[in-house]
């Protein structure tokens, strides 16, 4: 007797939900040989890929999906999503749009819909399916600090501190409780922590990581790795492919291309592994590794002898730690190579753009705490955020 096709995907939809999702996967391929179409089974493995973080994989199932229901509201919505994942967001839109026209109330596709307005750069149009989705998941962590970030975006401060407050006490998950109060420390509504959580960071380069580049060359006009290999020319370093050089928090390359013409041997560490995936594609790297920098550096005393982070130290407050291992991770006569967003006063604070400003000056003296000399520092525009400037200190240290 030939498998009931109901009953596989039945059983793979259990395995599924029980979180066994090469089980699932295996009941949802039986489906597709006794139906090749089968339009859930398509839906449901684009599903599956997305939460392996396979976004082609996502995208080629649910255009399956549709092509067989194009009305659907759900595989509309997994569309989207997919869409989102894979950064085509202006896509995302139209399609979590479209699936809410057909079930204005799913609180997740609302809550896609408004992530995906503020990552285009539009977070009061974000407010509302994001407010929508908070209300429709009472007491429920997640949509509430996506609203907290919406309302930070859109300049109140106020009602971001109020969602973020709420979120803290519902949240069930240490990760996201810790990003809330990330958030209301970057609001200002507590002291600054040593460090942005690494969790925080992992899952926002995770998420910006297939936009990445084309926001950063783009729009943005990112300088920093330009800023730092000018330095180091400039410091009488040549572009010679002599030295063994870290590209500390790497993400897609960027800073890595600016870097291979000093690097013999080049190696890159990043904690989000998308931006690690995107790195890969380059033909740049003898090896990447995905790793919080403070964790790392200490496993290779002596190893480098240039270690460089372009828009990297700013996701720390405390830059002693840091400081102190890539010392120790620089040969003698090595050289470090940074940027810092510039702040005055203190010696770091947050910005509510959730990113660490720092003293040069105090940079400096915590520089020569850990043993590096200064050889050049000097002040830079690194990119635009917001149609403003982001002005940066640029340091050349050497051990
Ligand atoms: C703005 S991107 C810059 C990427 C790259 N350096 C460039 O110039 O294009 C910052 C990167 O630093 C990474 N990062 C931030 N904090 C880190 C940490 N503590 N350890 C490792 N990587 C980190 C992030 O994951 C992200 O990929």
């Amino acid at each position: 007797m030939s498998p009931d096709p109901s009953a596989l995907l039945q059983a793979g939809v259990a395995r599924h939900a029980a979180g066994d999702l090469a089980g699932a996967e295996q009941f949802y391929r039986q489906v597709l040989k006794c139906r090749p179409l089968d339009a859930n089974a398509h839906n449901l493995l684009g599903v599956l890929a997305r939460q392996r973080g396979d976004a082609a994989g996502a995208l080629r199932h649910t255009e399956r999906a549709l092509a067989q229901q194009p009305e659907e509201p759900v595989f509309l919505a997994n569309r989207g999503a997919a869409l989102a994942e894979a950064g085509r967001l202006p896509e995302a839109v139209i399609a979590l749009r479209a699936a809410l026209a057909r079930r204005p109330e799913d609180a997740v596709t609302l809550r896609n819909l408004g992530q995906a307005l503020c990552a285009l750069g539009d977070p009061q149009a974000a407010l509302a399916p994001l407010e929508a989705a908070a209300r429709l998941q009472p007491g429920t962590a997640a949509p509430l600090l996506a609203l907290a970030h919406a309302r930070r975006e859109a300049s109140d401060a106020a009602g971001a501190a109020a969602a973020a407050e709420a979120a803290l006490a519902a949240a069930a998950q240490p990760a996201l409780a810790e990003q809330a109060r990330f958030l209301l420390a970057a609001l200002g509504r507590s002291g600054a922590p040593a460090r942005a959580p690494a969790g925080y960071v992992r899952e926002l380069f995770d998420q910006f990581a297939p936009r990445f580049e084309a926001e950063l060359t783009g729009r943005l006009g990112y300088r920093t790795p330009a800023l730092l290999a000018g330095l180091l020319t400039e410091a009488g370093i040549a572009p010679r492919r002599a030295l063994r050089v870290l590209d500390l928090g790497c993400g897609t390359g960027l800073s890595g291309v600016a870097l291979a013409p000093f690097a013999r041997r080049l190696e890159g560490l990043d904690l989000s592994p998308r931006m690690l995936a995107e790195a890969r594609r380059r033909p740049l790297y003898d090896a990447l590794h995905e790793a919080d920098l403070l964790d790392w550096l200490p496993t290779r005393p002596a190893g480098f002898d240039l270690v460089a982070a372009a828009d990297v130290l700013n996701y720390l407050g405390d830059l002693a730690p840091a400081l102190a291992a890539i010392a120790a991770a620089l040969a003698p006569g090595g050289h470090a190579a940074f940027s810092v967003e510039a702040g005055e006063g203190a010696s770091f604070a947050l910005a509510e753009a959730m990113r660490y400003r720092h003293d040069p000056a105090h940079v400096a003296a915590l520089a020569a705490a850990a043993g590096l000399a200064l050889v050049e520092q000097r002040a830079g525009v690194l990119r635009m955020e917001r149609g403003a400037p982001v002005e940066g200190a640029l340091f050349l240290l050497s051990r």
